[in-house]
């Protein structure tokens, strides 16, 4: 995009800290002026003639042609998101899910192999098992935080490892060093879901990890507005995954664009005020006797605190945690009757938002995946995942506590 006088080019921000580079990259400014970025509405661009327009299309001449792959707003998003995960090069996409579809799509063939872990998103193992594996690619399923693991599943076919963490909902954290290095040793390439932590808490791309993938809709919107999605690294491989999007078109909407570039300006302050809430709440109900278990990576009897703690600034907004009963069932009925008693917290399948979210995931986010499925990603009936918003956290206990 042309740019008016004064404009600094879009890497100009990537050696300054977190808070400059969000607030900073990826600005461009149209001939007005404007101080905050504009948004453009506008499906296809219009050339100043025929020779322009084949230029343009043969991608001899920088500029935009069609919102389905070059739209200003959403290279905006795509060059500030690169600048904070320290990615040469970004691609942005409707939705998470539509980033996972176009990274296989664009680094996947018929005959490869992902390895990847069970304690993942619920649609992200159907998408492997129900469609992926449709087109000949085959799936492995390891221990998330067993690095020999994955080691041992690999064969002269596989081609990428899949991971998230923390994972969702039982905030189990992978070694992305131990993992990465099995990967790179052996040619594969790494894929991590950073959407929990974002770029605000833990930068993937800092270890031997090849391309960090966002559900946009989660952290980066944080008000729980609009879908998106994003995936960031090096420019040959982001170049295959483009590719797709331009072709099969799961294309960010520019008006979601605009809204995700204008909420990563507020990313980190928001990640941390989550993470402060959420470490008072793990705290407080790890002390209640209804409780058994509670998974946060803040905690300090978390199974990986200290690794977590080297990965991440800080533990992130998921907290879970298990109910005590004595069978499934009684398990269910607690659960169920902690979710219907809560006022403040919002009864609702998404994680992301100002506002505080409690969910039964065994039911709900992992209610339509297998129960072998679900065993495998630990997911009982008597848990529950809260994603803390930004309300006052005595508020939330409170909340917590006359539902508890
Ligand atoms: C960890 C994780 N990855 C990916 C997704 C999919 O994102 P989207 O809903 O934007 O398609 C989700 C959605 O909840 C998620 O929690």
């Amino acid at each position: 995009m042309s740019k008016s006088s004064g404009q600094p080019p879009p890497k100009a921000f990537d050696a300054m800290g977190f808070a400059t580079r969000a607030v900073r990259a990826g600005t461009e400014r149209s001939q007005f002026g404007e101080h905050s970025e504009a948004m453009y509405l506008t499906s296809s661009f219009v050339f100043d003639d025929a020779e322009q327009a084949a230029r343009r299309f043969q991608n001899q001449e920088p500029g935009p042609v069609y919102s389905r792959f070059t739209n200003p707003s959403v290279q905006m998003f795509e060059e500030r998101l690169a600048s904070l995960e320290g990615a040469e090069d970004c691609v942005a996409t409707a939705t998470g899910m539509s980033a996972i579809l176009a990274v296989c799509l664009g680094l996947l063939k018929a005959g490869d192999e992902i390895v990847t872990t069970g304690s993942l998103f619920g649609a992200t193992i159907q998408l492997f098992d129900n469609f992926i594996k449709k087109f000949g690619v085959g799936v492995r399923y390891v221990s998330l935080t067993d690095p020999s693991a994955w080691k041992a599943a690999i064969t002269p076919q596989t081609r990428l490892f899949y991971l998230e963490t923390p994972s969702n909902p039982l905030t189990e954290i992978a070694d992305l060093e131990a993992i990465g290095t099995i990967a790179r040793e052996a040619g594969v390439i790494t894929v991590v879901d950073n959407c929990l932590c974002t770029p605000a808490l833990q930068e993937p791309l800092r270890y031997p990890i090849d391309l960090v993938l966002h559900s946009a809709t989660k952290y980066i919107d944080g008000q729980g507005r609009v879908l998106g999605g994003a995936v960031a690294g090096p420019t040959h491989l982001v170049h295959e995954v483009r590719q797709v999007v331009r072709t099969c078109g799961p294309s960010l909407s520019p008006f979601n664009a605009w809204v995700l570039h204008k909420s990563l300006e507020t990313l980190q302050i928001r990640m941390r005020a989550h993470s402060e809430s959420a470490l008072v709440l793990a705290r407080w109900l790890s002390s209640q006797p209804a409780v058994a278990r509670v998974f946060y990576p803040g905690l300090a009897s978390h199974p990986q605190h200290d690794l977590a703690m080297r990965q991440q600034s800080a533990g992130g907004a998921i907290i879970s945690f298990e109910l005590k009963g004595d069978s499934p069932e009684v398990m269910k009925q607690r659960a169920f009757a902690l979710v219907n008693a809560v006022k403040v917290f919002s009864r609702t399948g998404n994680l992301g938002d100002t506002r505080s979210i409690i969910t039964h995931p065994g039911s709900t986010t992992h209610g339509r995946i297998s129960e072998e499925a679900r065993q495998r990603a630990g997911i009982s009936q008597g848990l529950i995942r809260l994603a803390v918003g930004l309300e006052d956290v005595a508020d939330l206990q409170r909340d917590l506590e006359q539902g508890i």
